[in-house]
């Protein structure tokens, strides 16, 4: 039998990316598709001392239903490291959601009616722009540079557009890396503010600095109360906590509660009480320090690998933290063109345009370095350079691939 399904589900389109990572995980390859975080840094057994404990001393809580807000103690402990960030914030200001991702959804429902106008970042995550577009929002495309998205575009633009919300990732950004200056926090708050638009600041890299001075969140540098952030211990732990957390007006924040409730009634008790235990004990600051030395190396060993191995005309990114690097191919050579080839030299990516809400472009790619040890990275580097000066020689003009993603090892 054919149930009908809703107008939304039928509209939703699975994400490409999710459908390359089928591809790319096979062991023999290489891969920089995903957004992977280094699993051998997880905190495996610090974790499991901290899930035995909660089944030791409170399993019956830890078991049983709880609130949609969140466990009190997390909350205050997330409040006190925002107050050090300098972030002014209460525990009513702040919701535990599971994963970022949820709290994506959730801001959806309570700021998004079906043609709300959201301006985005071009290129931005793709999975913010698949669920926004679930609630009906019609994008409004801002583009960015090394800086971050070009706040100067963005006066004229809501005028024309009555855009009610701006999302961004402001710091090293997925895709790209990059982060928003000081100068443009300061613009986009003071466009914001003056228009009466919401901002999502979803900030899951933020902690993930390697290079460079830290600079305030949005939230830190909002004195209106226009700005919602999201984060995740998803980057800072591990993503299979599902633990992040949403921080903004009281108002924002108890909406989203109440929308909670209809899609999981809480976050796991059990994941919340062993995080919080963890972080009671756990030398969280040390463990952010080694995160970012790793990921400072690996990033750093990924672009002078692409230095040595990339042909002319090739740029990409420089990121100061995060994961992602974001690659630009010479001749305007299609990325999803040079998949195929890639995969037989047993290297992956994620080809651009997907990240794209609007106008696409087809001559990008991401590459993750978050997950790989350096010499592979160096390795991969080599194998993907090849793969790009192949497609530079006059030989390949013209060849096409019926279907980058249909290969199969
Ligand atoms: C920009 C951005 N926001 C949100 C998320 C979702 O993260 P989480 O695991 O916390 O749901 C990701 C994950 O890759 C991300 O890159």
């Amino acid at each position: 039998m054919n149930l009908t399904l809703s107008h939304r589900a039928q509209s939703a389109k699975p994400s490409l990316v999710r459908e390359i990572l089928k591809v790319t995980e096979h062991p023999e390859i290489l891969s920089f598709a995903g957004g992977l975080p280094a699993p051998e840094l997880f905190p495996i057994e610090a974790m499991a001392a901290a899930h035995a404990e909660v089944f030791a001393q409170e399993g019956k809580a830890a078991l049983q239903y709880s609130t949609t807000e969140g466990l009190p103690g997390l909350r205050a402990w997330l409040v006190d490291r925002l107050r050090s960030h300098g972030v002014t914030t209460d525990v009513e200001s702040t919701l535990i959601t599971s994963g970022s991702q949820q709290g994506i959804d959730l801001a959806a429902r309570v700021l998004i009616d079906p043609g709300t106008v959201v301006a985005v970042e071009e290129p931005s995550y793709l999975a913010a722009l698949q669920a926004f577009e679930g609630y009906g929002a019609r994008f409004a495309s801002v583009a960015s540079d090394d800086d971050g998205m070009c706040v100067d575009q963005l006066e004229a633009l809501v005028e024309r557009e009555k855009v009610r919300v701006i999302y961004l990732v402001p710091c090293f950004q997925n895709p790209k890396g990059t982060t928003l200056t000081l100068e443009r926090r300061i613009r986009l708050l003071e466009i914001a503010t003056k228009h009466g638009i919401a901002i999502i600041e979803d900030d899951p890299y933020g902690e993930l600095r390697f290079r460079g001075e830290h600079l305030p969140s949005l939230l830190a540098l909002d004195g209106h109360g226009v700005v919602l952030r999201l984060s995740s211990f998803s980057k800072t732990l591990a993503p299979g906590l599902r633990i992040g957390f949403a921080n903004g007006p009281r108002e924002v924040i108890r909406a989203m509660a109440v929308a909670k409730q209809s899609c999981d009634l809480h976050t796991s008790s059990l994941s919340q009480r062993a995080l919080h235990r963890l972080l009671q004990t756990f030398d969280f600051e040390g463990h952010l320090t080694v995160l970012r030395q790793t990921y400072g190396h690996r990033c750093t060993t990924m672009l002078t690998s692409l230095a040595r191995h990339m042909p002319a005309g090739t740029h990409w990114t420089r990121p100061d933290g995060g994961m992602f690097v974001w690659l630009q191919l010479p001749n305007e050579i299609r990325a999803e063109d040079l998949f195929a080839d890639a995969i037989a030299d047993k290297v992956a990516f994620v080809p651009g345009s997907s990240f794209f809400a609007n106008e696409k472009h087809y001559d990008f790619m991401r590459l993750n370095f978050s997950n790989c040890q350096p010499a592979s990275i160096e390795e991969g580097m080599a194998r993907l350079g090849r793969v790009v000066t192949n497609a530079t020689a006059p030989a390949w003009q013209g060849q096409t691939h019926a279907s980058p993603f249909s290969v199969r090892l």
